[in-house]
């Protein structure tokens, strides 16, 4: 048995990527965390909850996070994932007690309390994650590796040097990346070749659990804002990172040394990957490469389990 917890901000690619985990055989998830990101903290946790509970899994705890980034103020835009952060998908409302332990104290604690190593799983900003190397930097014995979607080796999203993850919170990403933890950096560059074809999004039509007409409302949606606004077809961003994390090797990595900018007005959040360096100069693993196809399959497989 492998375990897992997972730091998100759902979001509809976090929510796909929530489906894809859960549906793994061998991995325990220990716990699942909201962070400040594309949704309002409140609105993630929430919506984590409901995805949870959607497909029978409210025995994983659920933890409200980070409401700011570690410095600047958030900048909330609900152009991507909409207002509910799912595109309008409605669930049913879990029934889960509520936890009242905050996500960075929690992750401390089931880290510790972990039977074995732990696959540390983030798909949104670090917040949650700095505050828990911050609280107690002893957790990373229990880490086998952090897996991170977020940076870029290319161009950003939100500007033309920052990926969204890294702009909510360039220093929670530089507090992470100095931290010495094993980190894997899953960005644009590999997520970017990662979209569901018309055939995929007609075989998501065809099936008939819940998680599939939910996944079908919100990729109806977030194709649109794609379409709309030029930027091709919807990328599936977190997926990419939860099955590198559960499947090493599903992207290819090269050890690198990555910088946060965190200073310049002009090119806040960028992540300025070194390839050019001695093995035991890296803090990174940084994916290059990545098995769409696979990586396509292993989604709808997961979504149509339940
Ligand atoms: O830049 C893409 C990332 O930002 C994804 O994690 C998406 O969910 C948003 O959080
Ligand atoms: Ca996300």
């Amino acid at each position: 048995m492998r375990y897992a917890i997972l730091d998100c901000d759902p979001g509809i690619d976090d929510a796909l990527a929530i489906f894809t985990l859960l549906a793994e055989p061998d991995v325990e998830v220990l716990g699942m965390c909201a962070t400040v990101g594309n949704v309002p903290v409140e609105t993630g946790y929430r919506n984590l909850r409901n995805l949870a509970a959607l497909v029978g899994r409210e025995d994983i705890p659920v933890f409200l996070g980070a409401a700011l980034p570690l410095v600047h103020p958030y900048r909330f835009d609900s152009l991507v994932h909409g207002e509910d952060g799912l595109g309008g998908a409605s669930l049913p409302e879990s029934a889960a007690p509520h936890t009242r332990e905050h996500a960075a104290l929690a992750t401390c604690r089931l880290l510790h309390d972990a039977p074995g190593k732990v696959s540390w799983i983030a798909t949104g900003p670090l917040t949650n994650v700095a505050l828990a190397l911050r609280l107690d930097p002893s957790i990373h014995e229990k880490v086998d590796r952090l897996v991170v979607m977020g940076g870029s080796t290319l161009r950003g999203n939100v500007t033309p040097a920052a990926e969204f993850n890294v702009w909510v919170d360039a220093e929670a990403w530089r507090v992470v990346a100095e931290s010495g933890i094993p980190l894997t950096m899953v960005g644009l560059n590999v997520t970017h070749q990662v979209a569901l074809t018309q055939e995929d999004y007609a075989a998501l039509r065809a099936m008939p659990g819940k998680a599939a007409k939910v996944s079908d409302r919100m990729l109806d949606y977030y194709e649109g804002v794609y379409r709309r606004e030029g930027w091709g077809e919807a990328k599936l961003h977190d997926v990419v990172a939860v099955l590198e994390a559960v499947h090493p090797g599903i992207c290819s990595t090269v050890p690198c040394h990555v910088l946060v900018e965190t200073s310049s007005p002009l090119t806040y959040g960028q992540t300025v990957v070194n390839d050019r360096i001695q093995a035991e100069d890296a803090n990174c693993d940084v994916a290059m490469g990545v098995d769409a196809a696979a990586v396509r399959k292993r989604m709808l497989s997961a979504i149509a389990s339940f």
